[in-house]
């Protein structure tokens, strides 16, 4: 008997039925666009809908414009004067009047800190605080979770872990540590199950699991990076001259701890200066012909505007892949304001004096920075010592993931910045750097991930206000800001408006493309 007998009967019987299924495959999961949004995943039930306003940022400049989605993608963006009717068998039509609709904000900074200290914060209230910010996409890094994300096993299992607990979508950083850097198969392995690129640390992160990369660790990971086109994300501060590092993560008590400047002469500019020198020299290899071609370096953080943002420009303008971001906290706060014992400021690099923040939006608004991030960095209220107020000990890092827009609206503004240029900032730059094609833009075939806003709006962060991540601290708190979020829509669903986030959580995992 030839195999060829045992099959036919096998396949007749299977023919009907496969037809039929692949049929229904084909009905309910081609063209995604229509496909139906899970009930409960939007607070809107149309899946067809025209949203509509004076001020709507498209890369065409900002303008009285239609923006037409249907299931989770943009389809149209077309402008015109007036608001389109509503009229029945048409699309319905969200008239929002002089608000500004934008592409939702991209944050690749922030810590959800799941699995393992959820305590800290956690994918469902990290997502619910970033899309009541108006905040469509965030990446996480690969601490503070624990165990940090530094193996494929690891990333895996962090991945299913945010599945069905994020209001947005979520992608992941890979982390670079001396244990992988110099194992290829190691970090193909965590690139291939989804990191969209690496983060490294120049100094002790201040997690046990998580130790610091030299830049001669880094350079070894980038041929890997080159191979895959994506970028390495570094904190960039080494210790030089070893100031004072017993202060550095826990300190010693000592008398003077409740004073910021004595927080602020610890971690010196030097030390940014000196990690940046090191890390453009290694950048160099990414140069067109280098070992490391179609490999990026992206600086966190930048706290620095002259020596090493100095070294960056020198950098981008000899060729090599390089790109920078500043925090908003950066651009909001400065070091001569902030009160003694108020650990709530404390992050690293430290927030400087107000003619460093200056100097940040200069450089901002001269395009020598590419992009804003929160680095959002919560842990629990007991960490931050708030009663001590002992600056060298209390946990360091700002929970900013919800005031992202508000604070770089306020604070832009009053500097002359405008709302395309925030958006610029906010998305086109980091879905850029982060390699996200499908968003950052309001445009054909892109993700509808959409904020509207009332620039115009002011609010006070107070007892009353509402906030979504998990740990209520932060140095926004008792500020007043303007530009109030209305509603935010991510791929499609409306995750967020006024007060109110949809039932069910449905953003998604964010894979390389
Ligand atoms: C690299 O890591 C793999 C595990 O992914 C291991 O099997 C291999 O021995 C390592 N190679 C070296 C040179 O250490
Ligand atoms: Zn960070």
């Amino acid at each position: 008997m030839e195999p060829g007998d045992l099959l036919r009967p096998i396949l007749r019987g299977w023919t009907v039925p496969l037809l039929l299924f692949t049929l229904g495959y084909t009905l309910v999961y081609l063209p995604n666009s229509e496909k139906e949004l899970d009930a409960g995943c939007s607070l809107l039930s149309d899946t067809h809908f025209v949203l509509y306003s004076k001020r709507v940022v498209t890369p065409n400049g900002m303008g009285p414009y239609a923006v037409e989605v249907e299931g989770e993608r943009i389809v149209s963006v077309t402008k015109r004067m007036e608001a389109p009717k509503s009229t029945p068998g048409k699309p319905r039509v969200l008239d929002y009047g002089n608000a500004v609709i934008m592409p939702g904000l991209i944050d690749v900074h922030v810590h959800l800190n799941e699995p393992g200290r959820v305590e800290w914060e956690g994918f469902r209230t990290g997502t619910m605080a970033a899309a009541a910010g108006g905040t469509t996409a965030v990446v996480d890094m690969p601490l503070n979770s624990y165990p940090t994300t530094t193996t494929k096993e690891l990333l895996v299992d962090k991945i299913e872990t945010s599945k069905g607990k994020i209001y947005i979508d979520v992608g992941f950083w890979g982390g670079l540590v001396p244990d992988n850097a110099y194992n290829a198969s190691k970090l193909e392995d965590l690139l291939e199950a989804g990191a969209l690129g690496l983060k490294s640390f120049m100094c002790p992160s201040g997690i046990n699991d998580f130790p610091a990369t030299t830049a001669q660790d880094i350079q070894a990971s980038l041929p890997v990076l080159a191979k895959y086109g994506r970028p390495i994300l570094v904190h960039q501060e080494v210790i030089d001259p070893p100031a004072e590092p017993a202060h550095l993560v826990l300190g010693e008590p000592t008398s003077n701890a409740r004073s910021y400047s004595r927080y602020l002469a610890s971690r010196p500019l030097s030390w940014e200066r000196v990690a940046v020198k090191q890390l453009m020299e290694v950048a160099k290899d990414t140069k067109i012909g280098g070992p490391a071609y179609g490999a990026h370096i992206h600086v966190v953080h930048l706290s620095d505007p002259e020596d090493s943002l100095s070294l960056i420009k020198e950098a981008k303008a000899d060729g090599s892949s390089v790109t920078v971001e500043t925090c908003a906290h950066y651009l909001a706060f400065a070091a001569e304001d902030i009160p003694e014992g108020a650990t709530q400021y404390k992050c690293a690099p430290p927030l400087r004096e107000a003619q460093y923040r200056e100097l940040l939006w200069k450089a901002l608004m001269g395009g020598d920075i590419d992009m804003i991030t929160t680095d959002h960095s919560p842990s629990t209220i007991d960490l931050k010592l708030l009663e001590e107020g002992d600056f060298l000990k209390a946990w360091g890092g700002i929970s900013g993931i919800q005031f992202a827009l508000p604070a770089t609206w306020t604070h832009g503004s009053a500097r002359g910045m405008t709302i395309e240029q925030m958006s610029k900032w906010w998305s086109t730059g980091p879905a850029k750097m982060a390699n996200l094609p499908r968003k950052g833009s309001l445009e054909f075939g892109k993700d509808a991930d959409i904020v509207v806003w009332d620039p115009e709006a002011s609010f006070v962060i107070d007892s009353h206000y509402p906030i979504y991540f998990k740990n209520k601290v932060s140095a926004y708190m008792g500020h007043k800001y303007s530009g109030k979020v209305i509603t935010t829509f991510s791929r499609g669903r409306q995750v967020f408006e006024e007060g109110h986030h949809s039932p069910k959580a449905c953003g998604s995992p964010i894979y390389p493309v």
